[in-house]
């Protein structure tokens, strides 16, 4: 794994999982342009290495996930590049929901803004009790530019959505559990065990299976039903030219565990 001043990774402490943990307590793990580009950086090295099979993104600390794109930096910029800067927190979502690995976002206090957005760009959003959201960019004279007005509407419906991004309003963990917006809410001391178990469960699975179900339901939120399940269809169709199908089935018949290969 590469070297990073803002972020870091572990991959030792399970089997298949990999920890992205945030790193700028001080700023609450506010995203800076050095942030997303190394976020970017360690997504493709993650999608790369065989042996991660799910990964975790978190933020350093108790107090914040991330407390949004970095203000202190935004301030100052002119039109042009505060869409380069969007479109690198663009490049970054892009990355995580166009990975063969599910990610998991686990939200530990503040996650609002870009911090949000983030979340959103994961497969599943684990928080704590103490975790919480919002979009509030209408206070700072702006709006979400990471894909918060597009995702957070496909996630928890345009009415909620447009009342969050218009009122900049903060939303808690419980609240955001009952949206739609957290799929798993847990208390604090068990929210790692939480992200362990759903990874344990995924790495069982074939890799294959696992990266076709995720492209395919990914690519589906954007065509039509018709077109959609076609896709699904082929994809099905073509896991079966894979070693994994065969040692899925063949592993069911003999009474065995599979031991997939990823091929
Ligand atoms: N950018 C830069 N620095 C930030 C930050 C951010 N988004 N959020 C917090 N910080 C910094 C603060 O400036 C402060 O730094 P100093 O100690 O050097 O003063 C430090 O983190 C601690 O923050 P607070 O003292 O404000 O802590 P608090 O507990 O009083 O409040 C908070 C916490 C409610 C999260 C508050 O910090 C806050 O409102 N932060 C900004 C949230 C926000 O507006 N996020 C959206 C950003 S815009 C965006 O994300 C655009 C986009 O979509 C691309």
């Amino acid at each position: 794994m590469g070297q990073y001043e803002h972020i870091s990774v572990e991959t030792g402490t399970q089997p298949g999982l990999a920890v992205v943990t945030i790193r700028r307590e001080k700023a609450l793990n506010a995203l800076n342009d050095a942030t997303l580009r190394e976020l970017t950086r360690v997504a493709g090295e993650l999608e790369d290495d065989d042996d991660v099979r799910v990964v975790a993104v978190t933020g350093a600390g108790d107090k914040a996930f991330v407390a949004g794109a970095d203000i202190g930096e935004m301030k100052d910029l002119g039109p042009r590049e505060a869409k380069d800067f969007a479109e690198r927190g663009g490049a970054l979502a892009a990355s995580i929901e166009g990975s063969k690995k599910p990610y998991i976002a686990v939200v530990n206090g503040f996650a609002l803004g870009g911090g949000c957005e983030l979340a959103l760009a994961c497969d599943f959003i684990y928080a704590s009790g103490s975790a919480v959201f919002g979009q509030p960019e209408v206070k700072l004279g702006v709006i979400p530019g990471f894909g918060g007005t597009q995702r957070l509407s496909r996630r928890v419906g345009i009415a909620k959505a447009k009342e969050l991004v218009l009122t900049g309003a903060t939303i808690s963990a419980d609240e955001a559990s009952r949206i739609g917006l957290v799929d798993v809410l847990a208390e604090p001391d068990a929210l790692w065990d939480r992200v362990r178990e759903s990874a344990k469960a995924i790495a069982k699975n074939g890799p294959l299976a696992v990266a076709e179900a995720k492209r395919v339901m990914q690519a589906g939120q954007s065509m039509t039903l018709e077109h959609a399940v076609d896709t699904e269809q082929r994809a099905f169709a073509g896991l079966f030219a894979t070693g994994d199908q065969k040692e899925g089935m063949d592993a069911f018949v003999s009474k065995r565990k599979p031991e997939f290969g990823g091929r």
